[in-house]
């Protein structure tokens, strides 16, 4: 079976990106990464993904203004230009609207750093911590219209330690995004995922357990 085009979409530092783009190297990995777009031209996985190889691309936003369309249709036409069949966002900072989102509906993952559905948005990890909660993680998901809501493929849980700081708890967040994100990309890729009433089967079956990588 001919491997999928993916396109990572970034804005930041890649390091997600990374380890996209290490698990698509090995022989066998049904997805290969075509393109990387950041939306900030200042973003450092930029140079980390030329350094790997990967043509990438810079849609900057900021000439768009609030014209969010406008911005998203650029984007669009570079996808289409590398014929990509799978977006996966990467500490991708815009929100994207509805009409972006159908354009990729059932193609589009994101990895959010925390275990869906708790801690939607942003500083997951303090937010975690001033919780008091006793485990912490990762998601992968497909991409919906509302943020941080889709059907989840992967997730990955740690402990939360006590005296934890929020830089060692992302650390160890980050650890295991790194490890799920491969995982829940090779799945998609090869067709072993679908959806059913916002619950993703893997080989028509609920998530496993298993699919949680809980760490000690
Ligand atoms: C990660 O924590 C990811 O979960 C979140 O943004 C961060 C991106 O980090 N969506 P990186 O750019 O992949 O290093």
């Amino acid at each position: 079976m001919a491997r999928k085009r993916v396109a990572i979409l970034i804005s930041g530092r890649g390091s997600n990106m990374v380890a996209l783009i290490e698990a698509a190297k090995e022989p066998g990995y049904p997805a290969e990464i075509v393109l990387v777009v950041s939306n900030d031209p200042a973003a450092a996985g930029l140079a980390r993904a030329q350094e790997a190889g990967i043509p990438t691309a810079v849609v900057d936003h900021t000439p768009f203004g609030k014209d969010r369309a406008a911005f998203e249709h650029a984007l669009q036409r570079e996808l289409e230009a590398h014929r990509v069949d799978i977006v996966c966002l990467a500490g991708f900072m815009r929100l994207l609207t509805p009409w972006f989102v159908r354009q990729w509906d059932g193609r589009m993952l994101n990895i959010h750093p925390a275990l869906l559905p708790a801690f939607k948005g942003l500083d997951t990890h303090r937010r975690a911590l001033e919780a008091g909660a006793a485990e912490h993680g990762a998601t992968v998901h497909f991409v919906v219209p509302e943020m941080d809501a889709g059907p989840i493929v992967v997730q990955g849980a740690v402990p939360v330690r006590p005296g934890d700081t929020e830089e060692a708890l992302a650390a160890r967040v980050l650890a295991v995004e790194h490890r799920i994100y491969p995982q829940a990309l090779r799945l998609i890729a090869e067709g072993r995922v679908t959806v059913d009433g916002g619950i993703c089967l893997i080989d028509g079956k609920p998530l496993p357990a298993a699919a949680k990588h809980k760490q000690t």
